[in-house]
């Protein structure tokens, strides 16, 4: 994986520079874009719910392991102020948001491998906010599994996805033992991803 990165995309590396300018236009990271108190906030809100749950080991489609999940509509309104600001970041105007949230809670052994989201159920945008762990987010070309980037997603950091890397590339959590950024190892914890979607356009739908 070689290594180019600018100041402003120093979370993104890639397999060639063809890939970083497609990837740094369509999947953004903003670090820090909540504060400590803010991830004490949310979590103390999804945590006693989550903790009734039990981790399951495999998904539907077999793509996340080891991880629990809910969607949540109604936050308390110091949350609610954290939903809108993704929302307003991540959103153009006019853009409907789905408007329940989902929450993925990844053991520290859970992974998701690569998939796309689907089309029939999202729009163009996916938003996350990653707290307790951070981890490494890898995107490779649908077409070609030797074009890929990694993303660094740091704790309490916010990304973006749209446009090519939502429908191009496959996105996918490593797992611990591969969970390395510029060969600096990522320790993954517990992970609780706090994920805001877009409806799809159902014009564009076929069915
Ligand atoms: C998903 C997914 C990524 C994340 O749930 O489809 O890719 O940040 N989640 O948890
Ligand atoms: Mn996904």
């Amino acid at each position: 994986c070689e290594q180019l990165a600018d100041n402003k995309h120093s979370y993104l590396v890639s397999s060639d520079d063809n890939v970083f300018d497609l990837i740094k236009d369509s999947f953004k990271v903003i670090d820090d874009f909540v504060t400590e108190e803010e991830e004490r906030s949310l979590l103390k809100e999804i945590e006693p719910y989550m903790k009734r749950l039990r981790y399951e080991t495999s998904h539907w489609d077999d793509a996340i392991h080891e991880y629990r999940e809910t969607e949540r509509l109604k936050w308390t309104q110091d949350n609610q102020k954290i939903i809108d600001r993704v929302r307003s970041t991540a959103f153009s105007e006019g853009v409907a948001p789905i408007r329940s949230v989902h929450i993925l809670d990844l053991a520290k052994r859970g992974v998701i491998k690569a998939h796309v989201d689907a089309v029939r159920f999202c729009g163009d945008t996916i938003a996350g906010i990653s707290l307790l762990s951070s981890s490494v987010m890898r995107l490779v070309d649908e077409k070609d599994s030797k074009r890929f980037a990694d993303a660094l997603l740091k704790r309490r950091s916010l990304y973006i996805m749209s446009g090519v890397a939502r429908y191009k590339f496959t996105h996918e959590i490593l797992p611990q033992e591969m969970s390395k950024f510029k060969d600096q190892v990522i320790e993954r914890e517990r992970r609780i991803s706090v994920i805001c979607r877009n409806e799809p356009n159902y014009s564009d739908r076929s069915d």
